[in-house]
């Protein structure tokens, strides 16, 4: 799978990456609403050998890890992720990581988005969920960027690093995607 946007290209992760990855994957503000803890070399090790490794989504449970990098600079900047729920029901969930360096210039919209595209156009489901900490407002702002409706609120739903988290669900569906982009171009993808 890979998309190219204006300013990005989301690509598969690569051993090159580590580094670029431990800048923010092992970052514990960035890592604070995250379900994991921040990742040191060994865990970005593991997991390029085992989750990232995967380009295609094939069974449910499934997910793909796209870095995003810049086109000017070649610079990974961070990591958006789609997840296939149910193919019968063509329910996806979309996730996404960036580097504080880059904050506040629209990358991870541009990325988010283009992978919501390809999640339509490309893989065919119909709708795509987005979960996440109440506290995570830039995580909110940038669902709410992208389109996507406020559809829960679920009070006190899991412990997250020791603390109860109040989890909102955003959603959206491929009909809505379509209206918000009449005659935009899709994403281009290649297999
Ligand atoms: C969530 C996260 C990706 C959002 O990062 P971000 O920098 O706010 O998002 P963007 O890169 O899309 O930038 C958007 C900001 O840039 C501004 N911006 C500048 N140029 C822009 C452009 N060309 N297009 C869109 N926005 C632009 C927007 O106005 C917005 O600022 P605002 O929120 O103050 O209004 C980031 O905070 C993060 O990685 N957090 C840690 C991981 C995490 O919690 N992930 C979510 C788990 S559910």
């Amino acid at each position: 799978m890979l998309l190219e946007t204006a300013r990005l290209r989301l690509r598969p992760l690569t051993a090159a990456d580590t580094d670029a990855l431990l800048t923010y994957r092992g970052d514990e503000e960035v890592c604070r609403y995250l379900p994991f803890p921040p990742m040191d070399a060994a865990e970005i090790a593991r997991r390029l050998a085992t989750q990232w490794f995967r380009t295609e989504l094939v069974e449910d449970g499934e997910h793909v890890t796209l870095g995003a990098e810049r086109l000017d600079t070649g610079e990974l900047v961070g990591d958006v992720i789609l997840f296939l729920k149910s193919r019968e029901h063509g329910n996806g969930e979309v996730g996404w990581v960036f580097s504080p360096a880059v904050a506040g210039q629209g990358y991870a919209t541009e990325a988010a988005a283009a992978l919501v595209d390809h999640a339509f156009s490309g893989v065919g489901l119909r709708r795509l969920v987005a979960r996440l900490d109440e506290r995570n407002v830039p995580s909110a702002r940038l669902c709410s960027r992208l389109g996507m409706r406020l559809e829960a609120r679920l009070v006190d739903n899991e412990y997250v690093k020791g603390e109860l988290s109040t989890e909102l669900d955003y959603a959206i569906l491929e009909h809505e995607w379509a209206a918000r982009r009449p005659g935009r171009p899709s994403a281009d993808a290649s297999a």
